[in-house]
């Protein structure tokens, strides 16, 4: 374990630790375009040079790793000249148009500028001009405003191993490209180059233009893909999420990428308040949580079945309805075939099959359920779920469970077509519209907070159970 001196900072560091990692955890940024936590440092862009003492030269903080007694100087005039220096390098060919491009407020070229530039220019010719292009129908380039810092390049040959992207031509033709014409349209992880790419040269076609980034507010929430329950974060505005973006847990590299489905993914849940369930219903009619509590617990046997797609809690008080212990069944089955085992862990598509698992939940039962509702053991049943989880043999299974059932009461935040089957239906949350937490395929905790208000008259699973037992409650008093 290393112990050097940054500036006038003592500190002592893993062995192995980049310098620039040292100086961050000193407490002083250092800037940088080409390095990347998750991928191979290049030292290619020359932004995160530093003094040494005892060396002629500056050096990149980014390739060299923290030496016993090294003595750094992170902002030594000689460092604020080559920052400067690089500065004005960048940005020869840059079209400084921020004001229309889609990076702006979240441009780590415009942030370095302002910090390190010198404001000035020695450019006299043309800049080098390109009309943008679609690489596929994911990602748009504007090779105007790349700076080379081949991050996206590393990405496609490192983590998703795709290479449809590659650096042709030298010196100021050089230029990022796809290999012989390749589309990224078959990278299921393409839209993590707009993520690193550190300018707006890359931008993700669902996003680009359609909001001021200034304008977001960043909630840290999780996604509901996989069961690696993937941390991301919700850029919401107006109570509506306008993307989703990963979020890095320290010690995992997997979080610092999203598939390009769970980044997509946020459209869903942003429901039309107007066309969405708003009141409980009974039999196709607008009706009360009383009359529904009243059928349900008159009705003789109860079994619930929850989809392993919901928070623990809703597990937990999902549970209290069933008549006894024996009667939780667990579904979802979702699966993904297992393309990148280091980001992916599993191939289960259904995010707290632990949770519910340890709340009692047994999967793999639906067809004697069935059995039971058949016979007439099992009276009623209650439903936990969300169509997209399911199979087309799942959804089937359900829907004959629910028709069979004397009663059948249904939750769920996006309806489908088990919702018109259904005796009654109680208007639930989407999970951005709920607090809960989720236990991971490696065991993890993940908490997920509310991100949006639910309109009135919407509430959790918890808040109408709770409803329900407190109607059954006043009704045997
Ligand atoms: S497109 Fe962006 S990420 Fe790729 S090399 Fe250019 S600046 Fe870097
Ligand atoms: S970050 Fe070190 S040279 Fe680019």
């Amino acid at each position: 374990m290393p112990t050097l001196k940054i500036n006038d900072t003592s500190i002592t560091v893993e062995s192995g630790t980049l310098l620039l990692d040292a100086c961050k955890q000193a407490g002083y940024d250092i800037p940088h375009y080409c390095y990347h936590p998750a991928l191979t440092p290049v030292a290619t862009c020359r932004m995160c040079l530093v003094e040494i003492k005892g060396q002629p030269k500056l050096a990149t903080s980014c390739t060299i790793a923290a030496v016993e007694g090294m003595e750094v100087f992170t902002a030594s005039p000689a460092v604020a000249d080559a920052r400067a220096a690089v500065m004005e390098f960048l940005l020869l060919n840059h079209p400084l148009d921020c004001p229309i491009c889609d990076q702006a407020g979240e441009c780590k070229l415009q942030d370095y500028s302002y910090q390190y530039g010198s404001g000035d220019s020695r450019m006299e010719e043309p800049k080098r001009r390109y009309r943008y292009e679609d690489l596929g129908a994911k990602i748009v380039i504007d090779k105007n405003r790349c700076i080379h810092c081949t991050r996206c390049v590393r990405f496609t040959q490192e983590v998703s191993k795709t290479f449809e992207l590659t650096v042709a031509n030298r010196g100021s033709h050089l230029e990022v490209t796809t290999f012989q014409g390749l589309s990224m349209d078959a990278n299921p992880l393409a839209g993590n180059v707009v993520d690193l790419c550190p300018v707006g040269a890359l931008t993700s076609r669902d996003f680009r233009f359609s909001k001021r980034v200034w304008y977001l507010k960043p909630m840290p929430t999780i996604s509901r893909h996989s069961a690696m329950a993937n941390p991301i974060w919700a850029d919401v505005d107006e109570n509506k999420v306008w993307r989703f973006r990963p979020r890095h847990l320290e010690g995992k590299r997997a979080t610092h990428f999203i598939f390009d489905d769970e980044r997509v993914a946020y459209h869903r849940y942003n429901l039309d308040s107007a066309t969405r369930l708003r009141e409980p219903k009974l039999k196709g009619a607008v009706s009360t949580v009383e009359a529904i509590a009243e059928t349900l617990f008159g009705a003789g046997n109860v079994a619930v079945v929850g989809q392993g797609t919901f928070g623990s809690d809703a597990a937990q008080r999902l549970a209290e309805l069933a008549s006894r212990e024996n009667l939780c069944f667990g579904s979802g089955d979702k699966r993904y075939p297992l393309q990148f085992p280091e980001l992916q862990g599993s191939g289960d598509g259904v995010l707290n099959r632990r949770g519910f698992g340890e709340r009692g939940f047994r999967f793999g039962h639906l067809e004697g359920l069935l059995e039971l509702v058949k016979s007439g053991e099992i009276k009623a049943v209650v439903v936990l779920h969300d169509a997209d989880f399911s199979s087309h043999r799942e959804n089937e299974q359900l829907r004959q469970i629910v028709v069979a059932a004397e009663f059948s009461l249904v939750f769920e935040p996006i309806a489908s077509e088990l919702s018109s089957v259904a005796s009654a239906c109680l208007p639930m949350t989407t999970y951005l519209e709920e607090s809960d937490f989720v236990i991971n395929h490696e065991g993890d905790l993940r908490r997920y907070q509310k991100v949006l208000t639910p309109p009135k008259g919407v509430l959790t699973l918890p808040a109408w159970v709770k409803a329900l037992q407190r109607v059954r409650a006043a009704q045997t008093v």
